[in-house]
């Protein structure tokens, strides 16, 4: 089994919506913003890949706020039969580094509160709770923000 990363192209668009559409049910980026996130600079797309198929996912942005950028993680999406193989934890990885690369030194997400795996993993790799946006998803379900300070 050949595992690599590369960066998503315009290409990738119909797996990336089926693979969204298998991680997650109400709260699925659109096709729209899926295309919309692959075409612009402002964003980083990256893509995993087993044996050349493409297993999941990562999209997340830059953002300038106040003087300082900051990366947005949007989503991270690995299909289900190649999960806890460490796949979801190497797309954030290689997502950290090439903000680390650009100069960025912060790193952010909004996760629901009970999604445990997706918690586990960003605890794992370093993320910290400091704000929960109450409704978020929909009534009664919050988001809990998470930041990471990325060493350069
Ligand atoms: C969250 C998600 C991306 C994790 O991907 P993955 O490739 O399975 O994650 P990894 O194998 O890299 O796991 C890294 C760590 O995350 C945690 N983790 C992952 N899946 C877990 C699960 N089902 N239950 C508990 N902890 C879990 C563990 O701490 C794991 O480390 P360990 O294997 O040493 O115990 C994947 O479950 C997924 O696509 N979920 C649906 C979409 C989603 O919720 N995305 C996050 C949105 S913010």
């Amino acid at each position: 089994m050949e595992f690599r990363i590369r960066r998503a192209t315009f290409e990738d668009l119909n797996s990336l919506v089926e693979i969204e559409a298998e991680c997650f049910t109400d709260e699925a980026f659109t096709k729209n913003q899926l295309e919309y996130c692959l075409k612009s600079s402002d964003f980083v797309s990256l893509v995993a890949l087993v044996d050349e198929k493409i297993v999941g996912f990562i999209i997340g942005s830059i953002e300038i706020l106040g003087n300082e950028t900051a990366g947005h993680v949007y989503t991270l999406d690995i299909m289900k039969e190649y999960r806890k193989k460490g796949f979801g934890g190497k797309l954030l990885d290689s997502f950290e580094s090439i903000l680390v690369e650009k100069g960025v030194r912060t790193v952010y997400l909004e996760v629901r509160v009970d999604n445990i795996p997706a918690r586990r993993l960003y605890s794992k790799h370093g993320y910290r709770p400091f704000k929960t946006l109450k409704d978020y998803y929909e009534p009664k379900v919050d988001a809990v923000m998470l930041r990471k300070f990325l060493r350069p």
